[in-house]
């Protein structure tokens, strides 16, 4: 058998992983500024993280949702405290665009509804329900199209109340920054107004955090710097550092009822075991408030790189938009200077280093742009 060839591969087998960095079969080492796709969140193999999975593997690896699982609570309980939303409950699953699923489909049992607004640009992932609310042709096939998903002009709360007052709306759906889109931060204005109008014609507010969340924005979650309270709230990739794990933070008018949402895998011990040892590590090495820092150190000393044609976002989520194609730039970055990046259209580096980042590696990140810049 062969596999099924989706991916567009580079020429690189990662071999090791150590904090912010990788090494290929090459021997060749990387700074990781993309931290495989926004899911590093506290550095490849934390000795920390590493000794929690090992150690609970060697006691029970997995059981079924059918049993009693105190880590499971623990995890909820310490998320609730991080994140500052200890009143909202956890349903655990694998994956972001199960995450998601999960979100509107509670969404829809919760109003009665069954149509959802999302945002120009946005992504929400690949599975049937969510690829509709994501706003790229190429990934939707004409099945996944039937779904009542209005795509909407991103911070354009007009056109969203025009469609919110039919009363017929389940669920807006939005990222707390939009990532594959570009790196698009919502107005906070315009979120505030959002949560309004949505309470105002019944219809849930789901905040897709799972690349904008997990401290990546320096806050826990991006919306945080808005100030709203969101009805869900969904979370994966950094969340598990690696392991496969996501979650949606379920507001407390939410009632639960048995076999409403459900997973065979879902908050298995091994996730449980990576999930807290994340929070764990997050807290003890104070990452939210490191990233914020590191974040305005690099955007502070991007600006001061003239060639570029937008910086945007926060934290270690930024996004550096040039005048042309940034393929040559990319690729001299990662085979000059050994730095991954990652990338958003044709013109958008996209930067989402693991959150351990130092200001020493943000200092070769900038003179290598420079570099790179001055050679392509
Ligand atoms: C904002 C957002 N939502 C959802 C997803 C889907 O997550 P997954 O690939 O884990 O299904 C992604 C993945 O990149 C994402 O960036």
């Amino acid at each position: 058998m062969k596999l099924f060839d989706v991916y567009s591969l580079f020429d690189i087998t990662p071999v090791k992983g150590e904090g912010c960095f990788i090494w290929d079969d090459q021997g060749n080492k990387y700074l990781d500024f993309y931290g495989g796709h926004a899911v590093i969140s506290i550095g490849h193999s934390h000795p920390h993280y590493v000794e929690r999975l090992t150690a609970q593997i060697n006691k029970i690896g997995f059981y079924s949702n059918s049993v009693q699982n105190p880590m499971q609570h623990e995890l909820a309980t310490k998320l609730g405290e991080l994140c500052e939303l200890p009143d909202y409950h956890l349903f655990l699953c694998n994956s972001g665009a199960e995450a998601n699923e999960n979100a509107l489909k509670l969404a829809s049992f919760h109003t009665g509804r069954s149509k959802v607004v999302a945002f120009e640009k946005g992504f929400h992932g690949r599975t049937s329900g969510v690829v509709a609310a994501t706003d790229n042709q190429a990934l939707i096939s004409p099945f996944n199209a039937h779904h009542e998903i209005s795509i909407l002009p991103f911070n354009d709360l007009e056109k969203v109340e025009e469609e919110l007052r039919q009363r017929d709306v389940a669920a807006v759906i939005i990222e707390g920054i939009q990532g594959i889109g570009g790196i698009h931060v919502p107005d906070a204005a315009f979120l505030q107004e959002l949560k309004k109008v949505c309470t105002k014609y019944g219809t849930v507010l789901v905040l897709d955090e799972i690349q904008s969340g997990y401290g990546r924005s320096g806050k826990f979650f991006a919306f945080q710097y808005a100030d709203v309270q969101p009805d869900l709230i969904t979370v994966a990739k950094g969340m598990g550092n690696g392991f496969p794990v996501g979650g949606v933070l379920i507001a407390p008018e939410f009632k639960a009822k048995k076999g409403l949402l459900g997973t065979t895998f879902g908050g298995n011990y091994l996730a449980c075991a990576a999930s807290l040892a994340v929070l764990e590590v997050m807290k003890a090495e104070s990452l939210i408030d490191h990233s914020r820092l590191m974040g305005d150190y690099l955007l502070g000393n991007l600006k001061k790189l003239p060639t570029f044609k937008e910086l945007r976002g926060v934290g270690l989520m930024l996004g550096i938009e040039c005048h042309e194609n940034i393929s040559a730039l990319r690729m001299h970055l990662l085979n000059e200077n050994r730095i991954f990046t990652g990338v958003s259209g044709t013109n958008t580096i996209r930067l989402l280093p693991p959150m351990t980042l130092l200001q020493v590696h943000a200092d070769y990140l900038l003179s290598s742009l420079q570099d790179a810049v001055n050679n392509t």
